[in-house]
């Protein structure tokens, strides 16, 4: 194993006011180059080991305390002006911030939430000004039954009136029409006016063959059959369409991934009508020159990177460095998961966003 390079460049500000960025959910990010963050390798000698860094997921009651307290934090509050100060006097893009603890949070978890626990996250979620909210799934409640009451989660008056007053834009995962048609139902049932409370779903792929197997019981290009009906349906009624490529930097079954896979699963997503793919390190092993070569690799092909969101799994401490990185090359979308919370069940080992 190669040994860790340290860079002699100092570390960009931004790298410290992404927290409070990912945090509120209304930051500013400047289009500066001057250094690299990580000058990191392959290597994960430096990493945490894996047991610490499978930290133990933090209770409701500390999600809470995260969720209602965190904007009034003196420090962070400090770095929200410095970030402010920075945006006036550089260059300036904003980046969007999907939130995906709702989703990709709870699902994760051992226990199975309450209705009203969940609609409380996500309201505590807008509070803090989060405005764009990934709020469940309608996969197989046997596969995930942690996601099994997101019908009653999108039509329960909180996230109804959220709509009515704020712009707001909830998103929901869906693998299959069967999902989709579960979702246009209780969709249907939870309009306000006859506009939809959720007006974005999200499909996923994997880059990797092993994982898709695992995770949705398909091959690749069955898994993409199956979410080009969805998108066409979708479509025909007007709901924007997200997309995921899993396993962009690691897969639990096949371990390295090439990003020539992942450029055309993120291709054919696109094609089939994704304004967006979100390309996610699921495992969380991803370093930045990685992130860096697969964002080359995709641009290579052809494909804008400002059509692309990042989720990266925090795993072994790399995920903010590998937002960072995205997001310098030209990321529009980072997912951020609160009280870093997350993991998909069907990749073993991984944790939070
Ligand atoms: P399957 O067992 O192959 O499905 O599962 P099937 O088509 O053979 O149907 C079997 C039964 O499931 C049938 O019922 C279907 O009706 C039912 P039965 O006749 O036996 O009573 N069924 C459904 N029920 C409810 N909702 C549905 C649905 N579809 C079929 N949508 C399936 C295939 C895709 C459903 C299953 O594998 C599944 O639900 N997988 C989802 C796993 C999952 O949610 N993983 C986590 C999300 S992905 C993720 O976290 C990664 C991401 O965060 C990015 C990253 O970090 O990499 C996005
Ligand atoms: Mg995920």
């Amino acid at each position: 194993m190669k040994s860790e390079k340290k860079t002699t460049h100092k570390p960009n500000r931004l790298f410290f006011l992404l927290p409070t960025l990912l945090t509120c959910g209304r930051g500013v990010l400047s289009r500066t180059r001057r250094c690299r963050v990580v000058r990191d390798n392959h290597s994960h000698q430096k990493c945490r080991p894996i047991s610490l860094a499978m930290r133990r997921l933090p209770s409701m009651r500390t999600l809470h305390w995260s969720v209602a307290k965190a904007p009034k934090l003196g420090l962070l509050r400090q770095m929200s002006i410095d970030a402010r100060r920075m945006g006036r006097s550089e260059s300036r893009r904003p980046v969007r911030v999907m939130e995906v603890s709702p989703r990709d949070g709870l699902q994760n978890e051992s226990e199975i939430l309450p209705t009203e626990l969940k609609v409380e996250l996500i309201q505590k979620l807008i509070d803090v000004n989060l405005r764009h909210v990934e709020v469940g799934s309608f996969v197989s409640p046997k596969w995930v039954p942690q996601m099994a009451s997101t019908t009653e989660v999108i039509s329960h008056p909180v996230l109804r009136d959220a709509r009515k007053s704020n712009a707001i834009n909830f998103s929901c995962l869906i693998p299959n029409l069967r999902g989709f048609e579960a979702f246009e139902k209780s969709n249907a049932c939870s309009g306000v006016n006859r506009a939809p409370v959720v007006d974005e779903i999200a499909l996923f792929a994997s880059a990797t063959e092993g994982f898709s197997k695992a995770n949705i019981n398909s091959s690749i290009s069955e898994s993409i059959n199956k979410m080009a009906e969805v998108a066409a349906r979708a479509q025909s009624r007007g709901i924007k369409i997200r997309g995921y490529v899993s396993c962009a930097f690691g897969c639990p079954y096949e371990g390295r991934v090439d990003s020539k896979n992942v450029a055309s699963v993120t291709q054919e997503l696109l094609n089939i009508g994704c304004y967006e793919v979100a390309i996610s390190d699921t495992i969380g092993v991803g370093v930045s020159r990685q992130v860096e070569e697969c964002l080359n690799q995709l641009a290579r092909s052809g494909i804008n990177l400002e059509q692309l969101g990042v989720h990266c799994h925090d795993t072994f401490g790399t995920g903010l460095s590998n937002i960072l990185t995205a997001v310098e090359l030209g990321v529009q979308t980072v997912d951020s998961s609160i009280g870093g919370i997350g993991g998909c069940p069907y990749s073993p080992g991984s944790t939070g966003s």
